[in-house]
């Protein structure tokens, strides 16, 4: 079972956008302002993304997580395991991107060089290669760092002492970063999921900066993605400053109306109670105003905006999940923003695993005309 997270699951604010506004203002979100007295001044603020990532996202078509899969302690603890026949039905089912969440922060070693596992690297290898054969665009990220978050481990992890804690997640960076550096452009890295906790705006910037340049160092022109703190929740948007390189993309994450989507959750520690419809129009609502904020902020800062994670939960009412799943693909479609459904087959699932099969209403919601 999955331990337990703390949601912060605020709605987007007035404020927030007024802020993000702001901080665009003042330099699109970059964090090198020009310094007047120097002979060499920092480089110009990021003026927003290159052609390639434009292009790239504009071709990423609809999206699927292979969730719950590489993102346990270990592959098949929560029930699934990558297997090929996902990979082609998700194809021909007309997925064209994969985000491929896998936890790194178990399968290396705790102190320098912090060598991740062979088994485990040549394993995530295959998966990758598997999925970009297929034609697919792929989102290989890091996901489940506990400790970064200061979230309480899961069963089968460890800890690593503090002081190498943050030179550790930069560490396993530059090694997957030179493990896929020769793979098709249609690879894309994800710096990290949903940061948050132990993870502030401030702290959090500077990781990914840092992080971003040791890519760099190996993969000089991928396309990476990054998300803002609170889960990746567009009201932290505001916060998020985009490193002065424009072979980027931001990420969000968008559960509202979060009492539909994570009822009877059970890995959060206060579930919302089972029985929620959706939609009515304040939770419409909900849905587009998370969507709206996105759009204006790849808008002002000129950055495309990747949505990561939608879906909901099971335990909601099959009709209610098809009305809300085709109501937040209909609202990223209208804004030209790409989208990966939270998740293949587990417990938000498009595909019923024992059966072999789709869910034909939730796939018709995701993918039909
Ligand atoms: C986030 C979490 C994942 C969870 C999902 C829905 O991606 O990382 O574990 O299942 O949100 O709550």
């Amino acid at each position: 079972m999955k331990s337990l997270v703390t949601r912060l699951r605020a709605f987007a604010t007035a404020a927030s956008l007024v802020a993000l506004l702001a901080l665009s203002a003042c330099g699109g979100g970059s964090d090198s302002p020009a310094d007047p007295t120097s002979a060499n001044p920092a480089p110009p603020a990021t003026t927003g993304a290159s052609a390639l990532a434009w292009q790239t996202v504009g071709r990423m078509g609809p999206g699927v997580n292979f969730g719950n899969m590489m993102e346990p302690p270990q592959e098949g603890d929560w029930g699934l395991k990558v297997e090929q026949s996902y990979i082609t039905a998700a194809w021909q089912a007309g997925f064209r991107t994969i985000r491929l969440p896998v936890r790194w922060s178990n399968h290396a070693e705790p102190a320098f060089p912090y060598t991740i596992d062979p088994v485990f690297m040549a394993r995530v290898e295959s998966v990758v290669d598997a999925m970009l054969a297929q034609g697919f665009h792929v989102v290989l990220n890091m996901h489940h760092h506990r400790q970064l978050d200061g979230d309480p481990l899961d069963p089968g992890e460890f800890a690593v002492s503090e002081s190498d804690l943050e030179p550790r997640f930069v560490g396993l960076w530059s090694q997957i970063a030179r493990r896929f550096a020769l793979k098709s452009e249609r690879l894309l890295f994800e710096l990290y999921n949903e940061p948050h906790g132990r993870l502030t705006a401030q702290s959090w910037n500077a990781l990914a900066a840092t992080t971003l340049q040791t890519v760099r160092i190996s993969n000089p022109q991928r396309l990476v993605l990054i998300s803002p703190v609170s889960y990746g929740n567009t009201s932290a948007l505001g916060t998020l400053a985009m490193p002065n390189d424009r072979n980027l993309l931001a990420t969000f994450h968008h559960y509202e109306p979060f009492t539909f989507t994570h009822q009877g959750a059970t890995w959060i520690p206060t579930p919302p109670p089972v029985g929620t419809p959706c939609c009515n129009a304040e939770q419409l609502s909900q849905i587009e105003s998370a969507i709206t904020h996105a759009k204006a902020w790849s808008d002002v800062t000129g950055y495309p905006i990747f949505m990561g994670e939608f879906g909901a939960n099971s335990m909601a009412d099959m009709a209610s999940r098809v009305a809300y799943t085709r109501a937040v693909r209909t609202a990223a479609n209208a804004r030209q923003i790409a989208w990966a459904y939270w998740e293949f087959a587990a417990v938000f699932g498009v595909y019923d695993p024992v059966a072999g099969q789709f869910r034909p209403e939730l796939t018709a919601a995701l993918l039909a005309p």
